[in-house]
């Protein structure tokens, strides 16, 4: 199947637009449209735990999406659970933690990050009286070195949380390395797997994972997302809940009444990705992402950020040209009706580190599966006139 045959399965992309902003957020896939509004005309819409057949219903549905989540992630359900995106969740989540936190605990994250795995544990960590610090990119290559992760993990360290993929430059780190130095002196591990998921086969064992969230917009589903801990560390937090909540198991940490009309659509994006296996994704997008990174690369006046080959990146290139502010640039391809992102995309950390926080950042493109080759030739002619204007 190529990307012009898929495209047809995203009704949000039947239209003359050309759409690089899937690291924002992809177009929805046409099962996970239909398995949303199913859901909420189907006369199951009630609530969890009840003793008729629509509330049975929706437990069975969340235990369901548990399950298929729990496929995508390599993982086990009975550590999935569902939340209303990434920085929500990762709030709740970093806010249980720091109860068991005290003065002299160290937490490890990265300047690659985006700020949703900095921000939320820097504040967790404040409030414990607890140590934040960072560890360096390599600014000439855009890459997170795993040794710089390392370096700043000892044996004080309670957390590392970091990126299984930068969402502004591709870039992956080798979480695994650091996972194994973590596990060495006792801390667990954290990744933000959000620009990661979409486009790699996830596995928590694999990746030393102790925890692992991503966000279904960003793989053809609805607004929600999906955090999975191990199962036994996940007893042991204590997240802010109400007294009647659960207890036991992932639903303590769901505040409040889920989304099921969302879970519903998380469920049928996350088969959609299954079944056609992320394999299949990484090559398909790989195909389409060639031809962008090699053609931006031969343009006069654009200067590609982070690496310029396919190894341990994602579909995603940011860019900049010469002579022209990324907000100028993306505005003038929208004239042309194609939608990229400008600025650091709350990547604060790492914009800082390549000098672009204050200049407006880079100009960000990102394949996905409703990109088309031809989407690719009208970006790469848009920039080159962009560009040859200046
Ligand atoms: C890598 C990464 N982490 C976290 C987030 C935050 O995700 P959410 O919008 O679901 O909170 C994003 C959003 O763009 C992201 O790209």
């Amino acid at each position: 199947m190529t990307t012009g045959a898929l495209r047809d399965r995203f009704p949000g992309a039947r239209n003359d637009w050309a759409r690089f902003d899937g690291p924002a957020g992809t177009q929805m896939v046409d099962t996970a449209i239909a398995a949303t509004a199913e859901f909420a005309a189907s006369g199951d819409n009630a609530n969890s735990h009840g003793e008729f057949a629509a509330a049975h219903a929706c437990d069975a549905l969340i235990d369901d999406a548990r399950r298929v989540v729990a496929d995508l992630y390599g993982a086990t359900a009975d550590g999935i659970w569902f939340g209303a995106n990434m920085t929500t969740m990762t709030f709740a989540f970093t806010r249980a933690l720091a109860r068991d936190w005290r003065a002299g605990d160290r937490v490890v994250g990265t300047r690659l990050d985006h700020d949703a795995n900095v921000s939320t544990w820097a504040q967790a960590a404040a409030d414990a009286g607890a140590e934040h610090v960072l560890a360096p990119i390599d600014v000439a290559t855009g890459r997170l070195d795993a040794d710089a992760v390392i370096e700043c993990i000892d044996e004080r360290t309670r957390w590392v949380a970091i990126a299984g993929a930068s969402n502004l430059l591709g870039t992956m780190p080798h979480v695994r390395a650091v996972a194994d130095a973590a596990h060495a002196v006792g801390a667990n591990v954290f990744v933000d797997a959000v620009a990661l998921a979409p486009h790699r086969r996830i596995d928590v064992a694999a990746l030393g994972a102790d925890a692992l969230v991503s966000s279904a917009y960003k793989w053809y589903g609805p607004h929600a997302a999906a955090m999975w801990v191990r199962p036994d560390l996940l007893e042991q937090i204590r997240p802010y809940k109400v007294r009647p909540a659960p207890e036991v198991g992932p639903s303590r940490f769901e505040t409040g009444t889920p989304n099921y009309e969302a879970i519903a659509g998380v469920r049928a994006a996350a088969r959609f990705l299954l079944d056609l296996g992320l394999d299949r994704v990484r090559a398909i997008e790989e195909a389409t992402f060639a031809p962008l990174l090699d053609g931006l690369g031969a343009i006069r006046g654009v200067r590609r950020w982070g690496p310029d080959s396919l190894v341990d990146r994602t579909p995603t290139v940011s860019f900049t040209i010469d002579g022209f502010a990324p907000d100028a640039v993306a505005a003038a391809l929208a004239a042309d009706r194609i939608a990229v992102w400008s600025g650091t995309s709350y990547a604060v950390e790492l914009g800082a580190s390549l000098g672009v926080g204050a200049t407006g950042g880079l100009v960000r493109a990102g394949v996905s599966l409703s990109t088309s080759p031809d989407d690719v030739a009208r970006l790469l002619r848009s920039v080159e006139r962009v560009a040859a204007s200046a």
